[in-house]
């Protein structure tokens, strides 16, 4: 028997998501759908998310995401538990059109309406597609979050440690604009570093051997900038190469800095049941190789959610909802969109 459905909506950056997300009695969850529409080529010529052209682009498609997110799962609006959505931390413009849709939804249904932080749907997702138990390591890393977190029950999170500058996604499509290539960079600058010598330029790997497991990519891309223009004007194979230096330079950072997490997690929640890998990055080929090492030397299982569900997506919303709902969390109308809202 089921043990809830609830409608998830998520809207905090470039994609317009909506998704309907089942329980058994067991707990165990269910896509019934994950309808989602994104943005990337209205903002690519911008080579970045404008946040005022994603919130029109949200208000212009979100009736329809979420009518075919039910459609898609063959039920009506009466057949919903309770509807969840992301209350930020986002662009505010963009959170608001998914808050308000979703408390609109709540309210002409009279079922219960839920809150959710983006980041902490990001966190519950491997629960979702793995079934893994608390306490687990998340390595978080987007194009606006890179984060290593303790994950030791809903609710309950400790930030062992986060970027003290820019987001290594962000590093990424900063670095593929600098080298003209086009938004968003990670995938491209992935490609080109499959032909490239990483070994070609000595690039830093800010923050390598301190305890504290932080980030900074700050030093890292001045440095791509600064060897781009000394070899200037780049060949093809220049791009490869500064490409393929620039990701052996992150996946050593990210290494690095997870060893610094899994050693900062045995004080605050003891050995992990797992290692999750969740955001846009985490679709990085070098950068998941070398995490399934670490895996293998540490003895920790390594969880890497399928790409779509790594990325935003509405399925993410609705599962954080379903946990907090079977938990009898739920939220008052007036709760409030937040840009920024920590985990
Ligand atoms: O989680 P996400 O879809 O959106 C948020 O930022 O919340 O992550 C998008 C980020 C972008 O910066 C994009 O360049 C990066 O993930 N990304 C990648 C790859 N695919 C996406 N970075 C490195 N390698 C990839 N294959
Ligand atoms: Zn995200």
């Amino acid at each position: 028997g089921s043990s809830g459905r609830v409608l998830g909506i998520e809207s905090t950056c470039d994609e317009t998501a909506a998704a309907v997300v089942e329980a058994d009695a067991s707990g165990r969850g269910y896509i019934l759908s994950n309808a989602i529409l994104s943005q990337i080529a209205q903002h690519a010529a911008y080579g970045g998310v404008v946040p005022e052209l994603a919130a029109r682009a949200h208000v212009e498609v979100i009736d329809h995401i979420v009518a075919r997110a039910l459609n898609e799962a063959g039920l009506k609006l009466a057949d919903i538990d309770a509807v969840a959505a992301a209350a930020g931390p986002g662009l505010i413009g963009g959170v608001i059109v998914g808050l308000t849709t979703a408390k609109a939804l709540a309210l002409v249904t009279g079922k219960p309406f839920i809150a959710i932080n983006h980041l902490e749907a990001h966190a519950l997702t491997p629960r979702l597609t793995d079934n893994v138990d608390f306490p687990y390591l998340l390595l978080l890393v987007s194009g606006g979050h890179t984060q290593l977190v303790a994950v030791r029950g809903v609710g309950d999170y400790v930030r062992l440690g986060s970027t003290i500058d820019d987001a290594i996604g962000e590093a990424f499509d900063k670095t593929a604009k600098m080298l003209g290539l086009p938004y968003p960079g990670g995938p491209e600058v992935e490609k080109q570093a499959l032909k490239g010598d990483g070994d070609r330029f000595a690039l830093p790997r800010p923050l390598k051997g301190r305890a504290a497991p932080d980030f900074s990519l700050s030093g890292l891309k001045t440095a791509v900038r600064i060897e781009g223009e000394r070899v200037s004007p780049l060949s093809a194979t220049d791009i490869a190469d500064l490409c393929a230096s620039f990701q052996a330079a992150i996946v050593d950072i990210i290494i690095d800095r997870t060893r610094a997490g899994l050693r900062a997690f045995e004080g605050v929640a003891g050995r992990p049941n797992a290692l999750v890998v969740a955001g846009g990055v985490a679709a990085n080929g070098a950068i998941r190789a070398a995490l399934h090492q670490l895996a293998t030397e540490t003895g920790i299982k390594l969880v890497t959610p399928p790409p779509a569900l790594c990325t935003d997506n509405g399925a993410m919303i609705a599962w954080a909802g379903l946990e907090r709902l079977r938990l009898g969390v739920t939220d008052d109308l007036s709760a409030p969109a937040r840009a920024r809202w920590p985990l």
